[in-house]
């Protein structure tokens, strides 16, 4: 879907539907008036008998044929008096959520809003033109790679719109718009490509797969991109890593994935680490089968990462980024690792592999190490669908955030709300080591059911050095969901893409 600016006299403006946004409070003409001069039949239209700008509303009103604007959508954005900034936020994803739905059921080519009404949100035109576009496109998207052409939905239903227009009587819009719907597109095109990675099949994305995207991200934008197979990651020392991926026939992978601007090249790098298994059976001690399909999304956080150098390619902050994605498939076999078995981790740190189910943590714990044996760090996150656990506690829309460093959270979680992806904080106090402890090695990696999204966290805190910014975001509740939302369909929904951005772009006050 094309994003269009229409410049200048309203009378040339053209759209197959104009969408006009309304809070409860709100008359028609105080916020519509230049667009109700080139629709006057609306003034005298009896939707505004019906119309009441209701959270959720959502009503076509029809004009005579031959009028220049035949067609109005309207949308209720609820009671203004009500929202605080990011209930503001949500109302608009929420409303421009339905009118894209709406225009798509309606099988409309082109839909547009005018612009000049945007900025009375509270927020600057550029932030709600970025908040337009971003949730226009998430809203439509639908994974579709594995539906026969006539099996297609959008055949058998309806199609996309191909443009949405801004409608502005100026005679030119500032730039900073026009990035502003530009950055909008490039970061709902990030979280798309991160959807589709987590969505497709195990049998269809394999570590191997993994690196294939990577690669192809890193030739398409220039960025440096490393690549270790198994025998590679056992040499280097990381055998927690080799664990997971010794009972899978396909090769697991550590891919570091590198972003600089010119100007911040001699810069400590931000570092990303995201869990990268491309499909989790549990190994040897294998899942129940209800649900374990969903298990080809247990590389999100790779995904997020890797979707995030995406749109750093297209965007080229200012800032340096270090992305590392572990990937291995965890699968039981001859081969697989068995529960007992002792791995030494590179870090030096030996850890007993109680339950070869808890394989987020030996991935990521190698990845993290070799992470600060590499880099001197600025500061660490970890993205990961680590534990049903964090699922059980906060369910499917909210993810969980471990850190010892307060500030940091505080300041991670005031992006997350902002961004639609709301994080929540969950302890990770030493107390939970003793969950932790082995008769046998340093530690285990399974501490049992009770508080076991913490004791994950308080593992990987292990291989955090001393004095180095950490935060572990566990996104296995909303990176992929039962149900549709509104800016995401069921299934995989790129959520933390958006965040990690924000927290590139904000770097500098972190
Ligand atoms: N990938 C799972 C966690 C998960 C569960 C993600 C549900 C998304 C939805 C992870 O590898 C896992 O199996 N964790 C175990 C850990 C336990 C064995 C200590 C869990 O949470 O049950
Ligand atoms: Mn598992
Ligand atoms: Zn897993």
């Amino acid at each position: 879907m094309d994003v269009v600016f229409q410049k200048g006299n309203a009378s040339e403006w053209s759209s197959d539907i104009v969408f006009l946004l309304m809070f409860e409070e709100e008359q028609l003409e105080d916020v519509y008036a230049e667009f109700l001069e080139v629709a006057p039949w609306l003034k005298t239209s009896s939707v505004l008998k019906d119309r009441k700008g209701k959270k959720g509303e959502s009503i076509v009103a029809y004009g005579p044929l031959d009028a220049a604007f035949s067609r109005v959508l309207f949308v209720g954005l609820g009671k203004k008096k009500d929202c605080t900034e990011v209930k503001m936020l949500e109302a608009l994803r929420s409303a421009i959520s339905k009118a894209s739905v709406v225009c798509r059921d309606l099988n409309v080519e082109a839909f547009s809003t005018p612009g000049k009404a945007l900025a009375r949100f509270g927020f600057s035109l550029e932030d709600v033109v970025f908040e337009v576009v971003w949730s226009a496109h998430l809203s439509l998207y639908r994974y579709r790679d594995f539906k026969s052409k006539d099996e297609k939905e959008e055949n058998k239903e309806s199609k996309d719109p191909k443009s949405l227009a801004f409608l502005f009587s100026e005679e030119s819009v500032a730039e900073s718009v026009c990035a502003a719907a530009k950055k909008g597109e490039v970061y709902a095109q990030a979280v798309m490509h991160a959807r589709n990675l987590s969505n497709t099949p195990g049998n269809a994305l394999n570590p191997l797969g993994m690196t294939k995207e990577a690669k192809a991200i890193a030739d398409k934008y220039g960025l440096s991109c490393r690549v270790m197979g198994r025998a590679e990651i056992i040499k280097e020392g990381m055998e927690a890593f080799a664990a997971v991926a010794a009972g899978s026939s396909q090769e697991p992978q550590l891919i570091i994935l590198e972003y600089s601007s010119p100007s911040c090249e001699k810069e400590d790098p931000i570092v990303f680490v995201g869990k990268g298994i491309t499909f989790d059976s549990g190994g040897i001690s294998i899942k129940p089968s209800s649900k374990m399909g969903e298990m080809k999304a247990d590389m999100s956080g790779a995904g997020v990462v890797l979707s995030m150098f995406k749109a750093l390619g297209e965007l080229k902050p200012e800032a340096r980024v270090v992305g590392l994605l572990a990937c291995a498939e965890n699968m039981p076999d001859g081969k697989a690792t068995r529960p007992g078995d002792v791995v030494r981790t590179l870090s030096g740190k030996t850890v007993e592999i109680d339950n070869t189910d808890a394989e987020g943590r030996l991935v990521l714990c190698d990845a993290m190490t070799y992470a600060q044996n590499n880099w001197s760090v600025k500061f660490l996150v970890d993205v990961a669908t680590l534990t049903g656990a964090c699922v059980v506690a906060l369910g499917d829309y909210v993810a969980g955030i471990f850190s010892e460093d307060k500030p940091f959270i505080d300041t991670l979680m005031g992006i997350g709300d902002k961004s639609g992806e709301p994080f929540w904080p969950l302890p990770v106090h030493e107390r939970y080591f003793e969950y932790i402890k082995s008769e046998t090695a340093d530690f285990s990696n399974s501490g049992g059911r009770a508080g076991s999204a913490s004791s994950a966290a308080v593992f990987l805190k292990q291989f955090v050095k001393d004095g180095i910014r950490w935060a572990h975001l566990d996104i296995a509740g909303p990176s992929f969901i039962p149900k549709k939302i509104d800016l995401s369909s069921a299934g995989a929904t790129g959520f933390s893409v958006r965040s990690l951005l924000e927290v590139i772009s904000l770097y500098k006050n972190i």
